[in-house]
């Protein structure tokens, strides 16, 4: 079944790149980007989401966010919405990633609210799971998953599920270039495939599953080779276009 899913390749740039940054990025990343089977988003600060959008107007390349509130409007000072996202362009977004749950204390509770305000206002979301070392040395990794997968997607349907990304980031491999090795990575993505399999199956094998931490271009071709893991979520070798045009090309043709 593992043929179905098309691969994702997604650049989270977190705190990094201003406009111009941005659009040089670009316009040295686009011409290296040389396959048609694979999705590829990149994710910019949010004052550069329009600027990306622009320059990637007329390809196949979508720019998510990196966050989002799940109001449409109100008085959350310092916080953007779905529509918003969706007015300067953005295509998906990043939700719950563990800098924004360990850094600025996201909940699960909101990121409930998260994942379905973004479905509805047409945003894919990438929505990102990990275990702490402390909670993998402790055998707690599994209960995590469970808990946050569970909770993050309590308000989805099953019929919504396939349209949602899901990115195991170990928070022990982030930004550390301890990376996961391949086994640890299939291991986890495909037991966050099992939970998803228990709502139902058949949706369960649709849903696309990222691993991100410290994915790079020396890397990525053998945990982009593990059965269950459909693409990646890259976060500082994504500043390099020469180096995410690598990640890109080295996963496999699938589907
Ligand atoms: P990293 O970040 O590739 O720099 O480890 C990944 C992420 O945080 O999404």
């Amino acid at each position: 079944m593992t043929g179905t899913r098309r691969p994702l390749l997604a650049a989270n740039w977190k705190m990094h790149k201003t406009r111009t940054e941005a659009r040089e990025f670009v316009e040295d990343f686009l011409p290296r980007l040389k396959r048609t089977d694979a999705d590829v988003v990149l994710c910019p600060a949010a004052t550069a989401l329009a600027a990306v959008a622009r320059a990637l107007e007329g390809t196949a390349v979508g720019v998510a966010a990196q966050n989002m509130h799940e109001e449409q409007q109100g008085p959350y000072t310092g916080e953007v919405s779905a529509p918003m996202l969706i007015d300067v362009g953005a295509t998906g977004v990043v939700l719950g990633h563990s800098e924004r749950r360990e850094l600025f204390g996201e909940t699960d509770a909101a990121l409930a609210r998260k994942v379905p305000a973004a479905l509805a206002a047409q945003l894919q979301p990438i929505l990102c799971v990990g275990e702490t070392e402390a909670e993998r040395d402790a055998g707690e990794t599994q209960r995590k998953l469970r808990h946050q997968v569970q909770t993050d997607l309590a308000a989805i349907s099953v019929d919504q599920l396939p349209g949602i990304v899901i990115a195991y980031e170990p928070i022990w491999a982030i930004g550390t270039g301890r990376t996961a090795s391949p086994e640890q990575a299939q291991e986890a993505v495909a037991f966050v495939r099992a939970l998803l399999g228990d709502r139902d199956p058949g949706a369960a094998e649709r849903v696309r599953i990222l691993y991100g931490g410290s994915v790079k271009a020396s890397n990525a071709e053998e945990l982009l080779a593990q059965p269950d893991v459909d693409g990646a979520l890259v976060g500082g070798a994504s500043l390099d276009p020469a180096e995410f045009a690598q990640i890109v090309a080295a996963a496999p043709a699938r589907g």
